[in-house]
């Protein structure tokens, strides 16, 4: 087989075997295959799909390049979530030691920012110390002892997903729907849940712009699950702004801290307070959602959830003192303020723009090899229907190593400031099994 073959292919909209695919993903972690004839591959994908049969085969293919967890020896229903991508969703942080407080093992397997999107990993190594790389018997013995783990993928790990995620994330083929599920797919199985709950975004901050896009999405990743045997549930969600008032890694972090003590953003904490119920409701701890709402509200208020957190940041070989002091987070050395020009109403965000605006100042990566600065962000004051007066800041940007300044103009016209009023989107537009 040659690959140039198998990118004329795809590109003619031919189908690939199964055969095919298994050899381009075996050769590509091989090595055998060189980045810019993937990269090729991935951009015929991206313009013209697969077939649910490719991309199911896809996913085999990418998750039989390394190995599968066996947590069987892990007594419970074993949960993890996954989010498809969206500006500030920083809802893994908080989910998962919320969930792993009721006993329920969370085993995830999580990404780093993808396009204009941040990602779980790069946000966690924020925390002084923080280690996303466990090797697979510490992932497991960490979910065993403390209902808790979160890992990069890695060559144990859906080595596949692990190179062509950074791959695609410098060459524009994120946002296409069979690339998305087989990457999410391929690590979630890996990881060895029992249980997965996606959270499928829907709007202007997400991979797919709206909900029949996302829908499709949700189905393609709901089959692939049920293929595997594993149980799931899909939440379509509202991305047409960003979630709760932080965009950037360390600032979401401390977002994440001020949720799990049960004072972050309304919006962010009614959809982890939904996403956490339907989690103890996949792990067999409730039949009832209100009954698991109420608990979980119960642990945010008691402190259960924020010492399930320090937990982990310590098995992980973090400084778990942030959860107490989140000024031990790392703090930007630049900051400027976004002031409005007109008076009115908020009634359009560009999400995109402003995470795009994000990645500008170092918040994510333009190339594989860009470091981070993980100060960089965002913190909005302004959001969908509030009113504003002239002069009023409407967000501020933070940022170390360059000057935030570069990206004010950016920030201010990813505000739409018209006469109100508007009717909010719902956060949670559908929810599918
Ligand atoms: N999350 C993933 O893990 N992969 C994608 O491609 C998009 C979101």
């Amino acid at each position: 087989m040659r690959m140039v073959d198998l990118i004329a292919k795809t590109r003619d909209h031919q189908a690939l075997t199964t055969a095919e695919l298994q050899w381009l993903i075996q050769n590509y972690v091989a090595d055998k295959i060189p980045d810019y004839q993937m990269s090729a591959w991935l951009m015929a994908v991206y313009f013209n799909g697969l077939s649910d049969a490719e991309q199911g085969a896809l996913a085999q293919a990418m998750l039989d390049s390394g190995e599968r967890l066996d947590l069987t020896a892990i007594p419970g229903v074993k949960v993890d979530k996954h989010s498809t991508g969206g500006v500030g969703d920083k809802l893994s942080i908080p989910l998962v030691p919320l969930v792993a407080c009721f006993g329920v093992p969370v085993p995830m397997v999580s990404g780093r920012g993808l396009g204009f999107t941040g990602g779980t990993l790069d946000k966690l190594e924020s925390i002084p110390g923080f280690n996303v790389h466990l090797t697979s018997a510490q992932f497991i013995q960490q979910v065993t002892m403390i209902h808790q783990a979160i890992t990069s993928a890695s060559q144990q790990l859906a080595p596949a997903d692990q190179r062509l995620y950074a791959l695609r994330d410098v060459t524009g083929t994120v946002a296409s729907k069979p690339l998305i599920a087989s990457s999410i797919m391929s690590k979630k199985l890996a990881s060895g849940t029992d249980a997965l709950l996606f959270d499928v975004k829907s709007g202007n901050g997400a991979f797919m712009p709206d909900d029949q896009a996302a829908e499709n999405l949700a189905q393609a990743l709901l089959a692939i699950a049920q293929h595997a045997g594993v149980k799931a549930v899909a939440m379509i969600t509202d991305m047409n702004q960003p979630l709760g008032i932080t965009i950037g890694n360390s600032l979401e972090v401390a977002e994440s801290i001020a949720l799990l003590k049960g004072r972050g953003p309304q919006d962010v904490h009614q959809l982890l307070v939904a996403q956490a119920a339907q989690m103890l409701k996949l792990g067999g701890k409730t039949p009832s959602l209100e009954v698991a709402m109420g608990m979980v509200e119960d642990a945010l208020k008691d402190g259960r959830a924020a010492k399930a957190f320090k937990q982990l940041i310590q098995a992980q070989g973090g400084d778990p003192r942030v959860v107490d002091d989140p000024r031990r987070l790392p703090q930007a050395t630049h900051k400027v303020a976004v002031k409005a020009a007109a008076s009115g109403v908020v009634t359009a965000m560009d999400t995109k723009a402003l995470g795009t605006a994000v990645m500008q100042i170092g918040g994510g990566r333009a190339t594989q090899s860009d470091a981070l600065d993980l100060t960089a962000g965002i913190v909005l004051h302004k959001k969908l229907g509030t009113p504003v007066t002239p002069g009023e800041t409407l967000a501020v940007v933070y940022a170390s190593s360059v000057d935030p300044a570069r990206v004010a103009t950016q920030v201010r016209d990813a505000y739409t400031i018209a006469a109100g009023p508007i009717e909010k989107p719902s956060l949670i537009h559908r929810i599918l099994s």
